[in-house]
């Protein structure tokens, strides 16, 4: 099997997500990209202990132009969330890794019209939830256009224009070593959009190394570090 090809429902447990069969049809697959290993800059791999809860970490996957947030929420996080993708696909979200299942991870291309954490910006980012959903307590929220999801729930949408939750980046927990992979993707990807939509950025600058696939290991950075500015709405 090719490592693009989907896999089935035992894939998807042991990442710690479990699929749900759309109403009378079939389970939504799980994509399944490069088993990579996440590390700090220094090569060191992310152990989750050490994860600053409410920070926002980000690291490139599973395409080097491709941003996801890895979040230790400030809540736990079981799941157990039913959710649907913008065409219609159902799927159940059966939570994080690590403690309270409190460690997940997220596409960080908006649903919506794909802002992204670039170099110089980011209009998305995990924070305090803004007035009109205050109490929900921290949510990701985008800028661009205020949508709100929120990442204890496998990032439904709260409120805002996105038709659908980001797309989870499956994570694999190793209790023994304390490493974290990602594995592979499940919900709605905005993937082939996202490279059509900025390619001619993209290329300019990455040149034709934006779509290549991420590989043995991936580094994690504080947003701070990936992004100069962050705007706030
Ligand atoms: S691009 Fe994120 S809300 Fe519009």
């Amino acid at each position: 099997m090719k490592r693009r090809d989907f896999v089935k429902v035992c894939s998807a447990s042991a990442a710690g997500v479990a699929l749900a069969p759309a109403a009378g049809g079939a389970p939504l697959p799980v994509k399944s990209y490069a088993r990579t290993r996440l590390v700090d800059e220094k090569g060191r791999a992310i152990r989750l202990g050490e994860l600053k809860v409410g920070a926002n970490y980000v690291f490139d996957y599973p395409y080097a132009a491709t941003p996801c947030f890895l979040l230790r929420l400030d809540r736990a996080a079981p799941g157990g969330v039913e959710l649907q993708t913008e065409a219609g696909a159902r799927y159940r979200w059966e939570g994080g890794v690590g403690t309270e299942k409190s460690v997940v991870a997220y596409s960080a291309i908006c649903a919506h019209k794909m802002a992204y954490p670039t170099r110089q910006v980011t209009f998305i980012g995990y924070r305090e939830a803004p007035s009109p959903v205050a109490g929900k307590g921290r949510v990701i929220t985008c800028c661009s256009d205020r949508s709100v999801y929120d990442p204890a729930a496998g990032a439904r949408v709260v409120s805002g224009p996105a038709p659908q939750p980001l797309a989870t980046i499956l994570l694999e927990h190793e209790k023994a070593a304390d490493e974290v992979y990602a594995v592979g993707t499940f919900g709605g990807e905005k993937f082939d959009e996202f490279f059509a939509k900025y390619a001619f950025r993209l290329e300019l600058e990455m040149g034709n190394k934006a779509r290549a696939g991420v590989e043995a290991t991936t580094v994690v950075l504080p947003l701070e570090r990936y992004s100069v500015q962050w705007a706030r709405c």
